[in-house]
């Protein structure tokens, strides 16, 4: 087994974003998009795909932004010790 790559630091810090009950998103997992925290292609050939998420409730939610979070798509306080 392979282990797999290391996904890149976009930044060191969740992105707080407004999510819409019902919507379905896409967080890049890879670190790549330039449309951070959100998947735009980026991520073709580096071996991730991103984490697609309903959200249950219209709220803000903290999507993390250096994607070693061990909880995905959110941030779980990871990006402090990098
Ligand atoms: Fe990063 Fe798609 S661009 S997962
Ligand atoms: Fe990744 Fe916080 S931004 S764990």
């Amino acid at each position: 087994m392979t282990d797999k790559p290391s996904p890149h630091i976009a930044q060191k810090a969740p992105h707080a974003v407004e999510v819409e009950a019902g919507k379905k998103y896409f967080w890049c997992a890879c670190g790549h998009s330039k449309n951070q925290p959100f998947c735009d292609g980026s991520h073709k050939g580096t071996g991730f795909a991103p984490n697609a998420f309903t959200a249950e409730k219209t709220d803000t939610v903290y999507l993390c932004g250096c994607k070693h979070t061990a909880n995905a798509p959110y941030c779980d306080g990871t990006h402090t010790k990098l």
